[in-house]
């Protein structure tokens, strides 16, 4: 049964802007492809806004920015102005094996922040539900946070 997956991040256009002026080559080439840095200019809530893209695409496919590289997730707009995703390299493989399809994202920038959401359809969950809350009541328990007695608020 297929699901869906989402993805949000919202980020400080100035973190941003402060990285771009102390590393401006550096940042650009490691985070965004040559097609992204032609479309942003070097304008910061454009940058901003695809940099939390990128982050709400990681959430949505379930990894983090650990296994996924920020230039495996592409942002442009198609050309009526709406932002489309695309995906290469690891992205793209993940983004496979757990089925995601239908990748859709919305950026928004206000003065000092800008923000995204990412949602997809899920065909292969990586993880059972049930079985990931149940791992963690484990480790929480091994650790002594958590009484053998508190794991399910059913039971009270
Ligand atoms: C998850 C990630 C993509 C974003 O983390 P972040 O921006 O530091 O923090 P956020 O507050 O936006 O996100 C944290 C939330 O992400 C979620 N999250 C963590 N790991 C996740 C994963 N593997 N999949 C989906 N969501 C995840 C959690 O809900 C977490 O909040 P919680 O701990 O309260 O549950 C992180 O992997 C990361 O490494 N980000 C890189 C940050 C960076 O380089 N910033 C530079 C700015 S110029």
């Amino acid at each position: 049964m297929s699901s869906h997956a989402v993805g949000v991040d919202v980020i400080e256009t100035d973190r941003v802007a402060r990285v771009l002026s102390k590393h401006p080559e550096r940042f650009l080439s490691r985070v965004f492809t040559p097609a992204e840095v032609a479309f942003c200019r070097g304008r910061v809530p454009e940058l901003a806004a695809r940099f939390a893209a990128k982050e709400a695409m990681m959430k949505a496919l379930g990894t983090g920015a650990r296994s996924v590289a920020w230039r495996d997730i592409e942002v442009l707009p198609d050309r009526r102005g709406k932002p489309m995703v695309y995906l290469y390299g690891g992205a793209k493989r993940r983004a496979t094996t757990i089925g995601l399809d239908a990748i859709d994202v919305s950026l928004t920038h206000l003065q000092g922040i800008s923000m995204a959401v990412v949602v997809a359809t899920q065909e292969r969950p990586e993880m059972d539900r049930d079985e990931a809350r149940a791992r963690l009541i484990g480790v929480l328990q091994s650790r002594g946070l958590l009484g053998d007695d508190e794991q399910n608020p059913d039971l009270e």
